[in-house]
Protein backbone atom coordinates (compact mmCIF):
# COMPACT_ATOMS: atom_id res chain seq x y z
CA UNK A 1 0.00 0.00 0.00
CA UNK A 2 1.24 3.38 -0.87
CA UNK A 3 2.21 5.84 1.81
CA UNK A 4 -0.41 8.50 2.18
CA UNK A 5 2.10 11.36 1.95
CA UNK A 6 3.23 9.68 -1.39
CA UNK A 7 -0.22 9.74 -3.07
CA UNK A 8 -0.46 13.20 -1.84
CA UNK A 9 3.05 14.10 -3.32
CA UNK A 10 2.01 12.09 -6.97
CA UNK A 11 -0.87 14.57 -7.16
CA UNK A 12 1.31 17.28 -6.35
CA UNK A 13 3.88 16.75 -8.71
CA UNK A 14 1.43 16.12 -11.76
CA UNK A 15 -0.06 19.31 -10.74
CA UNK A 16 3.99 20.64 -10.77
CA UNK A 17 4.10 19.23 -14.39
CA UNK A 18 0.94 19.81 -15.93
CA UNK A 19 1.77 23.92 -14.71
CA UNK A 20 4.96 23.47 -16.80
CA UNK A 21 7.91 22.99 -13.97
CA UNK A 22 9.71 19.71 -13.33
CA UNK A 23 8.07 17.51 -10.84
CA UNK A 24 10.60 17.13 -8.37
CA UNK A 25 9.29 20.20 -7.29
CA UNK A 26 6.60 19.06 -6.20
CA UNK A 27 8.01 17.33 -2.72
CA UNK A 28 5.34 17.79 0.57
CA UNK A 29 6.10 16.80 3.49
CA UNK A 30 4.04 17.49 6.73
CA UNK A 31 3.18 20.27 7.72
CA UNK A 32 5.47 22.31 10.19
CA UNK A 33 2.01 24.44 11.07
CA UNK A 34 -0.74 22.20 12.09
CA UNK A 35 -3.05 24.97 12.73
CA UNK A 36 -3.16 25.90 9.22
CA UNK A 37 -2.48 22.74 7.45
CA UNK A 38 -1.92 19.25 7.85
CA UNK A 39 1.08 18.86 4.81
CA UNK A 40 2.60 21.71 2.62
CA UNK A 41 4.46 21.94 -0.43
CA UNK A 42 7.64 24.25 -0.78
CA UNK A 43 8.82 23.26 -3.76
CA UNK A 44 7.39 26.55 -5.51
CA UNK A 45 10.15 28.53 -3.73
CA UNK A 46 13.10 26.39 -5.52
CA UNK A 47 11.25 26.49 -8.67
CA UNK A 48 10.72 30.13 -8.67
CA UNK A 49 14.67 30.26 -9.45
CA UNK A 50 14.97 27.61 -12.09
CA UNK A 51 12.12 29.05 -14.15
CA UNK A 52 12.41 32.60 -13.04
CA UNK A 53 8.73 33.41 -11.99
CA UNK A 54 7.81 34.55 -8.41
CA UNK A 55 7.05 31.86 -5.93
CA UNK A 56 3.42 32.50 -5.34
CA UNK A 57 2.79 32.50 -8.75
CA UNK A 58 4.25 29.38 -9.24
CA UNK A 59 2.12 28.17 -5.98
CA UNK A 60 -1.03 29.89 -7.22
CA UNK A 61 -0.89 27.47 -10.51
CA UNK A 62 -0.41 24.52 -8.95
CA UNK A 63 -2.54 25.60 -6.44
CA UNK A 64 -5.58 25.53 -9.02
CA UNK A 65 -4.39 22.75 -10.82
CA UNK A 66 -4.76 20.99 -7.61
CA UNK A 67 -8.64 21.96 -6.91
CA UNK A 68 -9.50 18.62 -8.93
CA UNK A 69 -7.54 16.41 -7.13
CA UNK A 70 -9.06 13.37 -5.09
CA UNK A 71 -6.42 13.00 -2.21
CA UNK A 72 -6.52 16.71 -1.28
CA UNK A 73 -9.76 18.87 -0.09
CA UNK A 74 -8.20 21.93 -0.01
CA UNK A 75 -5.22 23.83 -1.10
CA UNK A 76 -4.26 27.13 -0.27
CA UNK A 77 -0.89 29.33 -1.90
CA UNK A 78 0.21 31.29 0.60
CA UNK A 79 3.24 33.98 0.41
CA UNK A 80 6.05 33.80 -0.24
CA UNK A 81 4.78 30.43 -2.15
CA UNK A 82 3.95 28.17 0.36
CA UNK A 83 1.52 25.83 -0.58
CA UNK A 84 -0.93 24.24 2.12
CA UNK A 85 -2.80 21.31 1.86
CA UNK A 86 -5.37 19.68 3.31
CA UNK A 87 -6.38 16.16 3.06
CA UNK A 88 -9.50 14.97 1.48
CA UNK A 89 -11.08 13.45 4.34
CA UNK A 90 -12.88 10.76 2.50
CA UNK A 91 -10.05 9.23 0.94
CA UNK A 92 -8.41 9.37 4.19
CA UNK A 93 -11.04 7.41 5.87
CA UNK A 94 -10.94 5.08 2.47
CA UNK A 95 -7.09 4.82 3.27
CA UNK A 96 -7.60 4.07 6.63
CA UNK A 97 -10.32 1.22 5.92
CA UNK A 98 -7.49 -0.49 3.54
CA UNK A 99 -5.12 -0.42 6.18
CA UNK A 100 -7.58 -2.52 8.31
CA UNK A 101 -7.69 -5.00 5.45
CA UNK A 102 -4.27 -5.20 4.39
CA UNK A 103 -1.02 -7.22 5.45
CA UNK A 104 0.72 -5.59 7.63
CA UNK A 105 -1.95 -2.63 7.94
CA UNK A 106 -0.39 -1.96 4.40
CA UNK A 107 3.37 -1.35 5.25
CA UNK A 108 5.37 -2.48 2.26
CA UNK A 109 8.13 -5.20 3.10
CA UNK A 110 11.78 -4.84 1.50
CA UNK A 111 11.32 -5.96 -1.99
CA UNK A 112 15.29 -6.37 -1.38
CA UNK A 113 15.84 -8.38 1.41
CA UNK A 114 19.42 -8.30 3.02
CA UNK A 115 20.92 -10.71 5.85
CA UNK A 116 21.48 -8.25 8.76
CA UNK A 117 23.57 -9.61 11.27
CA UNK A 118 22.73 -7.59 14.67
CA UNK A 119 25.79 -7.97 17.03
CA UNK A 120 24.03 -6.78 20.54
CA UNK A 121 23.62 -7.72 24.12
CA UNK A 122 27.93 -8.40 24.58
CA UNK A 123 27.75 -9.94 28.19
CA UNK A 124 30.83 -11.09 29.85
CA UNK A 125 30.72 -14.45 30.58
CA UNK A 126 31.06 -14.94 34.59
CA UNK A 127 30.49 -11.60 35.52
CA UNK A 128 26.71 -10.85 36.40
CA UNK A 129 24.65 -8.90 33.77
CA UNK A 130 24.70 -5.14 35.24
CA UNK A 131 22.73 -2.39 33.67
CA UNK A 132 25.70 -1.50 31.41
CA UNK A 133 24.72 -4.56 29.52
CA UNK A 134 21.03 -3.32 29.53
CA UNK A 135 21.26 -0.36 26.54
CA UNK A 136 22.81 -2.91 24.37
CA UNK A 137 20.34 -5.45 25.11
CA UNK A 138 17.29 -3.13 24.93
CA UNK A 139 18.33 -1.27 21.40
CA UNK A 140 19.64 -4.41 19.99
CA UNK A 141 16.77 -6.44 20.19
CA UNK A 142 14.44 -3.39 18.76
CA UNK A 143 16.36 -2.90 16.12
CA UNK A 144 16.54 -6.42 15.19
CA UNK A 145 13.04 -6.77 15.18
CA UNK A 146 12.63 -3.23 13.15
CA UNK A 147 15.02 -5.05 10.29
CA UNK A 148 12.65 -8.10 10.18
CA UNK A 149 9.52 -5.89 10.44
CA UNK A 150 11.11 -4.23 7.19
CA UNK A 151 11.70 -8.08 5.46
CA UNK A 152 15.08 -8.72 6.08
CA UNK A 153 16.83 -11.56 7.31
CA UNK A 154 18.04 -10.83 10.56
CA UNK A 155 20.85 -12.71 12.71
CA UNK A 156 20.61 -11.22 16.47
CA UNK A 157 24.02 -12.61 18.05
CA UNK A 158 24.72 -12.46 21.61
CA UNK A 159 28.86 -12.28 21.20
CA UNK A 160 29.64 -13.43 24.12
CA UNK A 161 32.80 -11.60 25.99
CA UNK A 162 33.72 -15.72 26.86
CA UNK A 163 37.32 -15.41 26.26
CA UNK A 164 38.75 -12.43 28.10
CA UNK A 165 40.72 -11.89 31.63
CA UNK A 166 37.90 -12.34 33.76
CA UNK A 167 38.24 -16.03 32.78
CA UNK A 168 41.19 -15.58 34.26
CA UNK A 169 40.30 -14.31 37.30
CA UNK A 170 37.63 -16.72 37.82
CA UNK A 171 40.14 -19.10 37.84
CA UNK A 172 42.76 -17.36 39.87
CA UNK A 173 39.74 -16.71 42.05
CA UNK A 174 38.81 -20.38 42.37
CA UNK A 175 42.45 -21.15 42.95
CA UNK A 176 42.61 -19.12 45.90
CA UNK A 177 39.68 -20.63 47.41
CA UNK A 178 40.31 -24.40 46.46
CA UNK A 179 43.74 -24.78 45.20
CA UNK A 180 43.82 -28.65 45.41
CA UNK A 181 41.37 -29.01 42.43
CA UNK A 182 42.71 -31.10 39.58
CA UNK A 183 42.47 -28.27 36.88
CA UNK A 184 45.19 -26.33 38.68
CA UNK A 185 47.56 -29.33 38.29
CA UNK A 186 49.37 -29.52 35.36
CA UNK A 187 50.41 -33.12 35.52
CA UNK A 188 46.90 -34.33 36.15
CA UNK A 189 46.21 -36.91 33.19
CA UNK A 190 43.24 -38.06 34.41
CA UNK A 191 39.24 -36.78 33.77
CA UNK A 192 38.23 -33.91 35.16
CA UNK A 193 34.80 -34.32 36.96
CA UNK A 194 31.88 -33.77 35.28
CA UNK A 195 30.31 -31.14 37.77
CA UNK A 196 31.32 -27.47 37.85
CA UNK A 197 33.47 -26.70 41.02
CA UNK A 198 31.04 -24.12 41.93
CA UNK A 199 27.35 -23.07 41.90
CA UNK A 200 26.04 -19.90 40.22
CA UNK A 201 25.87 -18.03 43.62
CA UNK A 202 29.80 -19.17 44.19
CA UNK A 203 30.33 -17.72 40.68
CA UNK A 204 28.83 -14.47 41.22
CA UNK A 205 31.07 -14.01 43.95
CA UNK A 206 34.25 -15.32 42.56
CA UNK A 207 34.49 -12.99 40.18
CA UNK A 208 34.24 -9.52 41.56
CA UNK A 209 36.22 -10.85 44.50
CA UNK A 210 38.66 -11.32 42.30
CA UNK A 211 38.57 -8.84 40.11
CA UNK A 212 38.87 -6.35 43.70
CA UNK A 213 41.90 -8.24 44.59
CA UNK A 214 43.49 -7.78 40.80
CA UNK A 215 43.11 -3.72 41.79
CA UNK A 216 44.99 -4.27 44.82
CA UNK A 217 47.79 -7.19 44.49
CA UNK A 218 50.07 -6.99 41.24
CA UNK A 219 51.09 -10.34 41.71
CA UNK A 220 47.59 -11.96 41.69
CA UNK A 221 46.77 -9.56 38.92
CA UNK A 222 49.92 -10.92 36.81
CA UNK A 223 49.10 -14.55 37.45
CA UNK A 224 45.49 -13.90 36.11
CA UNK A 225 46.74 -12.14 32.71
CA UNK A 226 49.10 -15.58 32.47
CA UNK A 227 46.47 -18.06 33.33
CA UNK A 228 44.34 -16.24 30.79
CA UNK A 229 46.53 -16.38 27.65
CA UNK A 230 47.48 -20.21 29.02
CA UNK A 231 43.71 -21.04 28.56
CA UNK A 232 43.41 -19.48 24.99
CA UNK A 233 46.76 -21.55 24.48
CA UNK A 234 44.73 -24.69 25.25
CA UNK A 235 46.03 -25.55 28.63
CA UNK A 236 43.52 -28.19 29.24
CA UNK A 237 42.46 -27.65 32.72
CA UNK A 238 41.99 -24.12 32.08
CA UNK A 239 39.98 -25.46 29.48
CA UNK A 240 38.03 -27.74 31.55
CA UNK A 241 37.25 -25.05 33.77
CA UNK A 242 36.42 -23.06 31.24
CA UNK A 243 33.74 -25.08 30.29
CA UNK A 244 32.25 -25.55 33.30
CA UNK A 245 32.47 -21.43 33.57
CA UNK A 246 29.96 -21.32 30.71
CA UNK A 247 27.58 -24.19 31.32
CA UNK A 248 26.81 -22.21 34.91
CA UNK A 249 27.01 -18.65 33.52
CA UNK A 250 25.44 -19.00 30.13
CA UNK A 251 21.63 -20.58 31.25
CA UNK A 252 22.10 -17.84 33.64
CA UNK A 253 22.24 -14.89 30.90
CA UNK A 254 19.38 -16.76 29.05
CA UNK A 255 17.44 -16.54 31.92
CA UNK A 256 17.98 -12.89 32.42
CA UNK A 257 17.78 -12.23 28.45
CA UNK A 258 14.53 -14.28 28.94
CA UNK A 259 13.19 -11.72 31.51
CA UNK A 260 14.05 -8.90 29.49
CA UNK A 261 12.31 -10.54 26.27
CA UNK A 262 15.36 -10.16 24.92
CA UNK A 263 16.45 -13.78 22.71
CA UNK A 264 19.50 -14.14 20.56
CA UNK A 265 19.18 -16.42 17.40
CA UNK A 266 22.93 -17.36 17.55
CA UNK A 267 24.83 -17.95 21.42
CA UNK A 268 27.97 -17.26 19.38
CA UNK A 269 31.14 -15.93 21.26
CA UNK A 270 34.50 -14.56 20.72
CA UNK A 271 35.48 -17.77 22.04
CA UNK A 272 34.27 -19.47 18.53
CA UNK A 273 36.10 -17.67 16.61
CA UNK A 274 40.07 -18.12 17.65
CA UNK A 275 40.41 -20.80 15.44
CA UNK A 276 40.44 -18.44 12.32
CA UNK A 277 42.67 -15.97 13.78
CA UNK A 278 46.58 -17.76 13.11
CA UNK A 279 45.24 -17.53 9.07
CA UNK A 280 43.51 -14.81 9.51
CA UNK A 281 46.52 -12.84 10.79
CA UNK A 282 49.21 -14.74 8.35
CA UNK A 283 47.43 -13.27 5.46
CA UNK A 284 47.08 -9.40 7.47
CA UNK A 285 51.06 -10.35 7.14
CA UNK A 286 51.51 -11.39 3.70
CA UNK A 287 49.32 -8.60 2.10
CA UNK A 288 51.91 -6.33 3.85
CA UNK A 289 49.40 -4.61 6.37
CA UNK A 290 50.36 -5.94 9.29
CA UNK A 291 53.91 -5.12 10.47
CA UNK A 292 55.61 -5.76 13.82
CA UNK A 293 55.90 -2.34 16.11
CA UNK A 294 57.23 -2.88 19.54
CA UNK A 295 57.14 -6.65 19.89
CA UNK A 296 53.20 -6.50 19.09
CA UNK A 297 51.34 -6.61 15.26
CA UNK A 298 49.46 -3.82 14.16
CA UNK A 299 48.17 -2.48 11.12
CA UNK A 300 48.00 0.78 10.12
CA UNK A 301 44.35 2.62 10.19
CA UNK A 302 44.60 6.45 9.60
CA UNK A 303 43.13 7.77 6.66
CA UNK A 304 43.11 11.19 5.13
CA UNK A 305 40.90 13.16 5.55
CA UNK A 306 40.61 11.89 9.46
CA UNK A 307 40.35 15.22 11.69
CA UNK A 308 41.94 13.34 14.65
CA UNK A 309 44.59 10.65 14.89
CA UNK A 310 43.58 6.84 14.66
CA UNK A 311 46.16 4.70 16.44
CA UNK A 312 47.12 1.47 14.04
CA UNK A 313 45.13 -1.64 15.52
CA UNK A 314 46.58 -4.14 17.04
CA UNK A 315 46.31 -7.39 15.78
CA UNK A 316 48.35 -9.88 18.79
CA UNK A 317 49.97 -8.66 21.72
CA UNK A 318 53.86 -9.07 22.02
CA UNK A 319 53.22 -12.40 24.33
CA UNK A 320 51.22 -13.85 21.24
CA UNK A 321 47.27 -13.14 22.90
CA UNK A 322 45.09 -12.18 20.76
CA UNK A 323 42.81 -9.19 21.61
CA UNK A 324 39.43 -7.35 21.28
CA UNK A 325 39.87 -6.15 17.85
CA UNK A 326 41.84 -9.55 16.75
CA UNK A 327 38.33 -11.30 17.86
CA UNK A 328 35.91 -9.07 16.42
CA UNK A 329 37.49 -9.28 12.90
CA UNK A 330 38.06 -13.00 12.83
CA UNK A 331 34.37 -13.19 13.97
CA UNK A 332 33.93 -11.00 10.67
CA UNK A 333 35.41 -13.78 8.80
CA UNK A 334 33.34 -16.48 10.25
CA UNK A 335 30.00 -14.23 9.78
CA UNK A 336 31.25 -13.93 6.14
CA UNK A 337 32.15 -17.56 5.83
CA UNK A 338 28.67 -18.52 7.66
CA UNK A 339 26.40 -16.28 6.77
CA UNK A 340 27.65 -13.76 3.59
CA UNK A 341 25.73 -10.87 5.23
CA UNK A 342 24.85 -7.56 3.30
CA UNK A 343 25.01 -5.36 6.52
CA UNK A 344 26.61 -5.66 10.46
CA UNK A 345 24.96 -3.34 13.23
CA UNK A 346 27.13 -3.42 16.24
CA UNK A 347 25.49 -2.10 19.42
CA UNK A 348 28.47 -0.97 22.17
CA UNK A 349 28.53 1.49 24.57
CA UNK A 350 29.74 4.54 22.47
CA UNK A 351 33.08 4.86 23.93
CA UNK A 352 33.99 2.19 21.95
CA UNK A 353 33.86 3.47 19.06
CA UNK A 354 37.80 3.95 17.88
CA UNK A 355 37.55 -0.19 18.81
CA UNK A 356 35.54 -0.34 16.03
CA UNK A 357 36.59 2.59 13.21
CA UNK A 358 39.95 -0.03 13.69
CA UNK A 359 38.30 -3.08 13.51
CA UNK A 360 36.13 -1.81 10.48
CA UNK A 361 39.00 -0.28 8.92
CA UNK A 362 41.26 -3.05 8.82
CA UNK A 363 38.32 -5.81 7.79
CA UNK A 364 38.14 -3.82 4.53
CA UNK A 365 42.04 -3.24 4.01
CA UNK A 366 42.00 -6.68 4.33
CA UNK A 367 39.27 -7.56 1.77
CA UNK A 368 37.78 -9.61 4.92
CA UNK A 369 34.41 -7.80 3.96
CA UNK A 370 33.66 -6.36 0.41
CA UNK A 371 33.37 -2.56 0.02
CA UNK A 372 29.46 -1.86 -0.84
CA UNK A 373 28.67 -3.74 2.51
CA UNK A 374 27.80 -1.37 5.22
CA UNK A 375 29.48 -1.72 8.67
CA UNK A 376 27.42 0.29 10.98
CA UNK A 377 28.25 0.29 14.55
CA UNK A 378 25.61 1.91 16.64
CA UNK A 379 27.41 3.71 20.05
CA UNK A 380 24.46 4.16 22.88
CA UNK A 381 25.37 6.93 25.55
CA UNK A 382 25.34 6.16 29.05
CA UNK A 383 22.63 5.86 31.52
CA UNK A 384 23.34 7.45 34.48
CA UNK A 385 21.82 8.13 37.73
CA UNK A 386 19.33 11.37 38.81
CA UNK A 387 22.67 13.36 40.03
CA UNK A 388 23.89 13.15 36.04
CA UNK A 389 26.74 10.17 36.70
CA UNK A 390 26.75 6.83 35.29
CA UNK A 391 24.28 4.85 37.40
CA UNK A 392 24.83 3.39 40.84
CA UNK A 393 23.42 1.19 43.77
CA UNK A 394 22.62 3.45 46.81
CA UNK A 395 25.96 2.17 48.27
CA UNK A 396 27.56 3.35 45.01
CA UNK A 397 28.31 0.03 43.78
CA UNK A 398 27.55 -1.63 39.73
CA UNK A 399 23.81 -2.01 39.94
CA UNK A 400 22.81 -5.69 38.71
CA UNK A 401 20.69 -5.42 35.80
CA UNK A 402 18.07 -8.05 38.00
CA UNK A 403 17.86 -5.75 40.86
CA UNK A 404 17.23 -3.25 38.22
CA UNK A 405 14.52 -4.84 37.20
CA UNK A 406 13.19 -6.16 40.67
CA UNK A 407 13.37 -2.51 41.98
CA UNK A 408 11.04 -1.20 38.82
CA UNK A 409 8.76 -4.26 39.25
CA UNK A 410 8.12 -3.26 42.93
CA UNK A 411 7.58 0.19 42.03
CA UNK A 412 4.90 -0.78 39.30
CA UNK A 413 3.63 -2.90 41.89
CA UNK A 414 2.48 -0.21 44.26
CA UNK A 415 0.39 1.87 41.60
CA UNK A 416 -1.07 -0.86 40.12
CA UNK A 417 -2.17 -2.26 43.62
CA UNK A 418 -3.17 1.28 45.38
CA UNK A 419 -6.69 1.41 46.46
CA UNK A 420 -7.44 -1.64 44.47
CA UNK A 421 -8.01 -5.11 45.69
CA UNK A 422 -6.70 -7.72 43.29
CA UNK A 423 -5.29 -10.97 43.37
CA UNK A 424 -1.79 -10.64 44.58
CA UNK A 425 -0.17 -13.35 41.38
CA UNK A 426 -1.96 -11.56 39.23
CA UNK A 427 -0.63 -8.44 40.27
CA UNK A 428 2.65 -9.32 39.97
CA UNK A 429 2.55 -10.24 36.69
CA UNK A 430 0.47 -7.11 35.23
CA UNK A 431 3.63 -5.37 37.36
CA UNK A 432 6.45 -7.02 35.43
CA UNK A 433 4.70 -6.61 32.60
CA UNK A 434 4.75 -2.39 33.08
CA UNK A 435 7.48 -2.58 34.28
CA UNK A 436 9.57 -4.09 31.52
CA UNK A 437 7.29 -1.31 29.28
CA UNK A 438 8.73 1.25 31.72
CA UNK A 439 12.51 0.13 31.75
CA UNK A 440 12.36 -0.20 27.81
CA UNK A 441 10.47 3.03 27.06
CA UNK A 442 12.57 5.20 29.10
CA UNK A 443 15.46 4.09 27.30
CA UNK A 444 14.13 3.92 23.72
CA UNK A 445 12.78 7.38 23.52
CA UNK A 446 15.67 8.42 23.51
CA UNK A 447 18.02 8.58 20.89
CA UNK A 448 20.38 6.24 21.31
CA UNK A 449 23.36 7.93 21.04
CA UNK A 450 22.65 10.10 23.73
CA UNK A 451 23.16 9.94 27.39
CA UNK A 452 19.36 9.77 29.71
CA UNK A 453 18.98 9.75 33.06
CA UNK A 454 17.25 6.82 34.45
CA UNK A 455 14.36 8.11 36.93
CA UNK A 456 12.19 5.34 38.33
CA UNK A 457 9.54 8.03 38.97
CA UNK A 458 8.63 9.27 36.01
CA UNK A 459 9.80 6.12 33.86
CA UNK A 460 6.99 4.07 35.81
CA UNK A 461 4.42 6.73 35.64
CA UNK A 462 0.81 6.25 34.13
CA UNK A 463 1.40 10.01 32.88
CA UNK A 464 3.48 11.58 30.48
CA UNK A 465 5.93 10.19 27.83
CA UNK A 466 5.90 6.73 29.66
CA UNK A 467 6.00 2.85 28.52
CA UNK A 468 3.08 2.36 30.97
CA UNK A 469 1.05 5.41 29.82
CA UNK A 470 1.15 3.79 26.16
CA UNK A 471 -0.27 0.49 27.63
CA UNK A 472 -2.35 2.51 29.87
CA UNK A 473 -3.65 3.53 26.63
CA UNK A 474 -4.07 -0.06 25.15
CA UNK A 475 -5.49 -1.19 28.21
CA UNK A 476 -8.42 1.76 27.96
CA UNK A 477 -9.11 0.33 24.59
CA UNK A 478 -9.26 -2.80 25.13
CA UNK A 479 -11.90 -1.87 28.05
CA UNK A 480 -13.88 -0.03 25.61
CA UNK A 481 -13.76 -2.84 22.98
CA UNK A 482 -15.14 -5.40 25.67
CA UNK A 483 -17.78 -3.65 26.49
CA UNK A 484 -18.90 -2.55 23.25
CA UNK A 485 -18.71 -6.22 22.56
CA UNK A 486 -20.79 -7.09 25.80
CA UNK A 487 -23.56 -4.38 24.98
CA UNK A 488 -23.96 -3.98 21.64
CA UNK A 489 -22.50 -7.68 20.29
CA UNK A 490 -25.60 -8.03 18.06
CA UNK A 491 -24.43 -4.90 16.01
CA UNK A 492 -22.58 -5.49 12.57
CA UNK A 493 -19.22 -4.81 12.16
CA UNK A 494 -18.81 -0.98 10.64
CA UNK A 495 -16.22 0.29 7.98
CA UNK A 496 -14.15 3.03 9.25
CA UNK A 497 -15.50 4.80 6.10
CA UNK A 498 -19.26 3.35 6.30
CA UNK A 499 -20.55 7.14 5.85
CA UNK A 500 -19.72 10.43 4.81
CA UNK A 501 -19.98 13.00 7.39
CA UNK A 502 -17.94 16.06 8.98
CA UNK A 503 -15.37 14.37 11.67
CA UNK A 504 -14.44 16.10 14.91
CA UNK A 505 -11.21 17.87 15.07
CA UNK A 506 -9.82 15.10 17.36
CA UNK A 507 -11.02 12.54 15.44
CA UNK A 508 -9.51 13.57 12.36
CA UNK A 509 -6.40 14.52 14.31
CA UNK A 510 -6.17 10.55 15.38
CA UNK A 511 -7.01 9.32 12.05
CA UNK A 512 -4.11 11.72 10.44
CA UNK A 513 -1.80 9.81 12.82
CA UNK A 514 -3.16 6.08 12.69
CA UNK A 515 -2.36 6.69 8.65
CA UNK A 516 0.95 7.53 9.05
CA UNK A 517 2.00 4.48 10.53
CA UNK A 518 3.65 2.92 7.65
CA UNK A 519 5.52 6.26 6.39
CA UNK A 520 6.99 6.33 10.02
CA UNK A 521 7.67 2.40 10.08
CA UNK A 522 9.75 3.13 7.01
CA UNK A 523 11.85 6.19 8.55
CA UNK A 524 12.41 3.56 12.24
CA UNK A 525 14.15 1.27 9.82
CA UNK A 526 16.57 3.69 7.57
CA UNK A 527 17.19 5.33 10.28
CA UNK A 528 18.27 2.51 12.57
CA UNK A 529 15.82 4.27 15.13
CA UNK A 530 13.37 3.02 17.54
CA UNK A 531 13.40 6.32 18.84
CA UNK A 532 10.85 7.31 16.30
CA UNK A 533 8.56 4.52 16.85
CA UNK A 534 8.46 5.65 20.78
CA UNK A 535 7.72 9.73 19.10
CA UNK A 536 5.00 7.73 17.13
CA UNK A 537 3.13 6.15 19.75
CA UNK A 538 3.05 8.96 21.95
CA UNK A 539 1.38 10.88 19.71
CA UNK A 540 -0.84 8.14 18.88
CA UNK A 541 -1.48 7.60 22.37
CA UNK A 542 -2.24 11.35 23.16
CA UNK A 543 -4.54 12.03 20.36
CA UNK A 544 -6.81 8.88 21.05
CA UNK A 545 -7.01 9.99 24.64
CA UNK A 546 -8.07 13.40 23.54
CA UNK A 547 -10.43 11.71 20.88
CA UNK A 548 -11.86 9.68 24.00
CA UNK A 549 -12.15 12.76 26.51
CA UNK A 550 -14.65 14.23 23.86
CA UNK A 551 -16.71 11.26 22.65
CA UNK A 552 -18.67 9.07 23.97
CA UNK A 553 -17.59 6.37 22.57
CA UNK A 554 -20.11 4.04 24.30
CA UNK A 555 -23.34 5.43 24.62
CA UNK A 556 -22.87 7.35 21.30
CA UNK A 557 -26.55 6.74 19.82
CA UNK A 558 -25.76 7.46 16.22
CA UNK A 559 -24.71 3.44 15.06
CA UNK A 560 -22.90 4.14 12.36
CA UNK A 561 -20.66 6.69 13.54
CA UNK A 562 -20.37 4.25 16.76
CA UNK A 563 -19.17 1.44 14.90
CA UNK A 564 -16.64 3.46 12.64
CA UNK A 565 -15.13 4.38 15.92
CA UNK A 566 -14.96 1.37 17.05
CA UNK A 567 -13.30 0.17 13.75
CA UNK A 568 -10.90 3.27 14.28
CA UNK A 569 -9.76 2.59 17.64
CA UNK A 570 -9.32 -1.00 16.79
CA UNK A 571 -6.86 -0.23 14.12
CA UNK A 572 -5.42 1.98 16.47
CA UNK A 573 -4.96 -0.69 19.19
CA UNK A 574 -3.71 -3.03 16.41
CA UNK A 575 -0.67 -0.44 15.23
CA UNK A 576 -0.06 0.14 19.34
CA UNK A 577 0.50 -3.51 19.68
CA UNK A 578 2.82 -3.84 16.39
CA UNK A 579 4.91 -0.84 17.68
CA UNK A 580 5.58 -1.89 21.38
CA UNK A 581 6.18 -5.48 19.76
CA UNK A 582 8.73 -3.69 17.80
CA UNK A 583 10.58 -1.87 20.96
CA UNK A 584 10.27 -5.87 22.30
CA UNK A 585 7.35 -5.01 25.25
CA UNK A 586 4.17 -6.10 25.63
CA UNK A 587 0.85 -5.05 27.18
CA UNK A 588 -1.41 -6.54 29.77
CA UNK A 589 -5.32 -6.80 29.67
CA UNK A 590 -6.05 -4.97 32.59
CA UNK A 591 -3.51 -2.40 34.95
N1 LIG B 1 31.66 -7.73 25.60
C1 LIG B 1 31.84 -6.37 25.24
C2 LIG B 1 31.78 -5.49 26.48
O1 LIG B 1 31.24 -5.88 27.49
C3 LIG B 1 30.84 -5.87 24.26
C4 LIG B 1 30.83 -6.58 22.94
C5 LIG B 1 30.37 -5.71 21.81
N2 LIG B 1 30.38 -6.36 20.55
C6 LIG B 1 31.47 -6.61 19.84
N3 LIG B 1 31.37 -7.29 18.71
N4 LIG B 1 32.65 -6.15 20.18
O2 LIG B 1 32.27 -4.38 26.42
Amino acid sequence: MKKLIDMIAEDVKDAFLACGYEEKFGMVSLSNRPDLCQYQCNGAMAAAKQYKVAPIEIAKAVAEQLAESETIAEVNAVMPGFINIKVDEEFLAAYLQEMTEEENFGFEKTKNPLTIVVDYGGPNVAKPLHIGHLRSAVIGESIKRICRFAGHNVIGDVHLGDLGLQMGLVMEGLRERAPELPYFDKSFTGEYPKEPPFTLAELEEIYPAASALSKQNEAFKERAQRTTLEFQLGEPGYVALWHHIMNVSVPDLKRNYDNLNVSFDVWKGESDVQPYIPAMVQDLIDKGLAYESQGAMVVDVQEEGDSKEIPPCIVRKSDGAALYATSDLATIVEREKLYEPDRYIYLADKRQEMHFTQVFRTARKAGIVEPEKELMFLGFGTMNGKDGKPFKTRDGGVMRLEQLIADTNEEVLKKVTENREMDEAEAKEIAKTIGLAAIKYGDLSNQATKDYIFDLDRFTSFEGNTGPYILYTMVRIKSILAKYQAECSEKKPVAINASVREYGADELALMLLTARFNDMAEHAYEEVAPHKICQYIYELADAFNSFYHNNKIIAETDEIKQGEWIALITLVLHLLEVCIDLLGFSAPDRM
